[in-house]
């Protein structure tokens, strides 16, 4: 039998990738945080693709997507994101990546490059995909539609003890205003916006625990 393909979308920060990594485990199935593969062409900007004025020079980023080559690697079942065969997967976390990568992923290039492989990864089945426009543009045809959200004041203290745990430590006014301000590039940005499918199950997780959230899931898998 075919295995399920699950979509789970979501404002930043309600949990979507810690959610999804363990429910694939729990079912034997793929997880693709593909928040991380954004990222990690933002990451690549940053470094390779800056204008005078310290920007993003869009335009040179798009010429060079051809170059990037993103890759997870499995270590000790946690998935490593490389990027052109180097670990990154501890760069993509930081304040100035969260920064810019709104900007970057509302382009239609950026969003073409990363489309083709996110849907061939989802071809055989078996895969539990988080993001931002999963059940709406990329597999609007998953077995399984979630949409997660909390209040914005529970979100910031997820990310910002999130962060701490990596050793990044920073303002807890300025992780609220950075996902404030990605929630609503996002959501008003013209390919793919960040919304809810019309049949994903809406989970407010803004006073459940992980454990809560991932159990919620679980019980709408087994009933459907
Ligand atoms: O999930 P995470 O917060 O790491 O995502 C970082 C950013 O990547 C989001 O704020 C959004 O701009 C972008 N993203 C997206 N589409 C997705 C996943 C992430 O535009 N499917």
């Amino acid at each position: 039998m075919k295995k399920p393909v699950i979509a789970i979308d979501g404002y930043s920060s309600t949990g979507k990738s810690s959610i999804s990594k363990i429910i694939a485990d729990k079912l034997g199935l793929i997880h693709l945080d593909t928040g991380a593969l954004y990222r990690g062409i933002t990451w690549f900007a940053l470094q390779n693709c800056m204008d005078a004025n310290d920007s993003i020079n869009l335009k040179e980023l798009f010429a060079s997507l051809d170059q990037i080559e993103l890759e997870f690697r499995n270590n000790d079942g946690e998935l490593i994101l490389y990027l052109n065969h180097i670990d990154i997967s501890k760069q993509i976390r930081t304040p100035e990546v969260s920064d810019n990568v709104s900007l970057v992923a509302k382009q239609k290039e950026v969003r073409d490059f990363l489309l083709t492989s996110q849907r061939s990864l989802a071809e055989k089945g078996g895969i539990i995909m988080d993001g931002r426009d999963i059940g709406t543009v990329v597999l609007p045809n998953a077995d399984y539609k979630f949409f997660l959200t909390a209040s914005i004041d529970e979100r910031t203290n997820r990310r910002y003890f999130e962060l701490a745990s990596l050793g990044i430590h920073t303002d807890r006014e300025q992780v609220k205003q950075n996902l404030i301000g990605r929630d609503k590039i996002d959501s008003e940005r013209e390919i793919a916006p960040l919304k809810q499918a019309e049949d994903a199950t809406v989970i407010d997780n803004t006073s459940l625990t992980k454990e809560e959230t991932i159990d919620l899931i679980l019980s709408h898998i087994k009933k459907i």
